[in-house]
This record gives C-alpha cells, structure tokens and sequence, in this order.
C-alpha cells in the first residue's frame, strides 16, 4: 500500500516537474523574443496575447544602448528606465521606475527641464546638465527629448536618452589646458625671437648704416657712381631696419606692456592702413586704467589675425575698432565693410590657407576666459566681437 502511494506521488512530482521545466522554457522563450504570440484562457475563453516581436526586439535594443533610456509622463514620473541609466544615477532599477526624474536634478536643472519638456510635445530637444546620483556623485549629462505621442491618443509619453559626457568634458578640460599651454610657450618663444632680434639683428643693422653713412660721406663726388650706391645702400640699410623693428614688435609689442592697449591698436591701425590703403576707424579706445596684462595681449593678438583676414579676404574699404567696457565686460568690436563669408558653415581647407586663424582667435579668448562671436555674410562684410569678464578687482576702463 505504501509502496503505491509512494509510486504515485513520485510520479506526480515528476509531471509538476515536468510542467515547471515547461513553464519555465515558455518564460525564457518569452524573454528572448523566441515567441510572437501567446494564448490563454479566461473567463472569456481562449484568448490571444500578441507579443509585437518588433517591440521585443526594439526593447533588447535599448537594454544593450550605453546610453540611458527612459519613457516618462509629462510630469516627469519614470515609466520605464533601462538598466544603463539605472547604472548613471547608481541605484536599483527597481528605485527607479514608479519614481520622479527631478530627484536626479538640481532645482535649477529641474526648472531648466520643465521649460524644455514644453517644448519637446512639439520638437525634439537636447539639454546639458548634471544628473545627481543616488550615491550623492554627480555626472555630466546631455538628455535628449522627445515626445513619443501616438497620433489621437490622449495621453503623451516623453522618450529621453541621457548621453554621460564626462569623457567629453575630460577631453575638453585637457585641450583647454594644452591650448593655455601652447599660448604660454607661443608668447615665450615668440619675446625669445623678438629679445634676439632686438638685441642682435637691430644692434648690427644700426652699425653697419652707420658705416654706410660714413662710407658715403668719405667718397667725393668725383667718386660719382660708387657715392651714389653707398647712398642706396645706406637707404636700403635704414628699410631693412624698419622691417625688422616692425617684425620685433609684431612678435612682441613693447607698447603694449608701456603703454597699453589702445596705443597699439593705434599704431598697428596706422602701419596697417600705411600699407593697405584701408581706412581703420578707432573708437571708444580712451582707456583710462589698464586691463589685465593677459588680457591686453589676448585682445591685440585677436586684433592683428582679424586685419590679418581684412588683408587676405575680404577686399574692405574700412574697417572700424570699438574697444570699451559694458559693466564688468570688457568688449572688442572689429567690423570690415567687405565680402564677408558664410561663418555658419564648417571652413574647408583652402589653397595655402591653414584656416586657422579663427579658431586661434576663439582660443585666445577661452584663454582669459572670453568668448568670441563671429557675424559675416556674403556681401555684408564681416564682424568680430570679443567679450571678457572683468572680475571685480581688475580695473576699469571707459
Ligand atoms: N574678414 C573676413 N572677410 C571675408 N572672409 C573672411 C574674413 N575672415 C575670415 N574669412 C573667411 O574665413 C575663412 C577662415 O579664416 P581663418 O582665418 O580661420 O583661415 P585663413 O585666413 O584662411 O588661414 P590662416 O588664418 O590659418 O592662415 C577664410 O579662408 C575666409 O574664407
Ligand atoms: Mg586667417
């Protein structure tokens, strides 16, 4: 009797055990996508539950995505979240869902995302901020908004995707300080140059026209002709001089650190419409304090690349220069009344050109922490604005 009863449970076990494997197979297969459709029964029957394999599949897309994805109600409560943004803001996945996203912002951000999120019912939209973590870290984001509304249905769903950009701002941090690098050893080497230029070249060039001078005193008229090219070699000595003392303050304005900005801008100004024909107007360049010296020289070298473009492109017949301070900004304003170009677009590398004289000219203003603004279209001619905060204790010009 036992024996049988024994017989019998152990043969039940074995069928649950079967059907759990079953059941348990179905589940996986599930999962994995493997199935399209299941059918079940209830109290009205059999019934077919479709699976939208397309949806599986989108669904193991961006569970396998490295970056955040999330679906939300527009008031920011997390539908769905994948495992990677539950990895950003390292908590569970379960801590997630269910859940508010401004719990990841700061109060500002949070604000700053309301504003956004009204307009991604309409388009698309992108935000930088930094999303805060369960473990109080903090991380630098880019999310991606976009309203994922089916045509007629009430109820709109926002999609994100919240892209980390913390290499990116490594790798930017890192090129800035290479950049402040380069700038450091440019402006060394180049005062290098124009020390031995001054000190050597200049010293020798002032000697030898002193001895043509002399040697075209010594020769008499009678000497006709070889006078006359002691003459032109004294005036060609002096011309050389001139370019080199030229050359020396191109590469280091001694001006500039005595008498400050405006007084080179309007010497360079003068030497430039000299040699070009191109009438430069100055205004606003009554100083009446110092800038920062790091500034003054970033100002001046963005001055002498941008008549360096007025020179090479733009075929102006004027060029204005507006130097002043709006509140605690000091403000450089370089406008050509020439060509102009499209600066919307990505320059290509031209025909001995390096293109890079703009991009040297932003750098030098991220250098003393300004920004620069380029307007120019085709035919409207081209303007360059230079704007640098003053902290307050710098001092102040009119
Ligand atoms: N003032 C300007 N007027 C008209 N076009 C300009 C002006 N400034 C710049 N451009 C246009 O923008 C392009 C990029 O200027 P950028 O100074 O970066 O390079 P470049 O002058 O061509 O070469 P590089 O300065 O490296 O020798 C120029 O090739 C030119 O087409
Ligand atoms: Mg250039």
């Amino acid at each position: 009797m036992k024996a049988a009863i024994t017989k019998i449970l152990t043969e039940e076990l074995a069928a649950i055990r079967l059907r759990l494997n079953e059941a348990e197979e179905t589940l996986r297969a599930i999962r994995d996508g493997e199935v399209d459709a299941v059918m079940g029964t209830g109290k009205k029957g059999g019934q077919v539950f479709t699976l939208a394999g397309a949806e599986h599949a989108y669904r193991m897309l961006i569970e396998a995505m490295h970056e955040g994805a999330l679906t939300l109600t527009t008031d920011i409560i997390i539908l769905y979240a994948n495992q990677c943004f539950a990895r950003m803001v390292k908590c569970r996945l379960e801590q997630v869902a269910g859940g508010s996203f401004h719990r990841f912002l700061s109060a500002a951000d949070a604000d700053a995302l309301r504003v956004h999120l009204k307009q991604a019912t309409r388009s698309g939209v992108k935000i930088q901020l930094l999303l805060h973590a369960c473990d109080g870290s903090k991380m630098p984001v880019q999310i991606s908004i976009r309203s994922l509304a089916k045509k007629g249905a009430k109820k709109v769903i926002i999609g994100m995707v919240v892209t980390d950009l913390t290499e990116l701002r490594r790798t930017e941090e890192m090129l800035r300080a290479l950049t402040h690098h380069v700038v450091k050893v440019q402006e060394a080497e180049r005062g290098q140059v124009a020390l031995e230029l001054h000190d050597n070249i200049t010293q020798l060039l002032c000697a030898i026209l002193v001895r043509s001078q002399t040697l075209a005193d010594q020769l008499s008229t009678h000497d006709g002709p070889a006078q006359q090219e002691a003459l032109k070699l004294r005036a060609l000595l002096g011309h050389t001089a001139e370019e080199v003392e030229c050359i020396t303050r191109n590469l280091r304005p001694g001006v500039l650190e005595l008498l400050g900005l405006d007084a080179v801008l309007r010497t360079t100004s003068a030497e430039f419409t000299a040699r070009t024909g191109v009438v430069i107007t100055l205004t606003g360049v009554a100083l009446t304090a110092r800038l920062p010296a790091d500034t003054e020289l970033a100002l001046y070298r963005i001055f002498q690349e941008a008549l360096k473009n007025v020179e090479k492109h733009a075929r102006a017949r004027q060029v204005s220069v507006h130097l002043a301070q709006q509140g605690n900004t000091a403000q450089l304003l370089i406008k050509d009344d020439g060509v102009g170009f499209n600066s919307e677009r990505q320059p290509s590398k031209g025909k001995g050109s390096h293109r890079l004289g703009l991009l040297g000219m932003r750098e030098r203003a991220a250098y003393v922490g300004g920004t620069l603004t380029i307007k120019s279209l085709r035919r409207s001619g081209t303007e360059i604005e230079v704007r640098v905060l003053l902290s307050p204790a710098n001092p102040t010009i009119n």
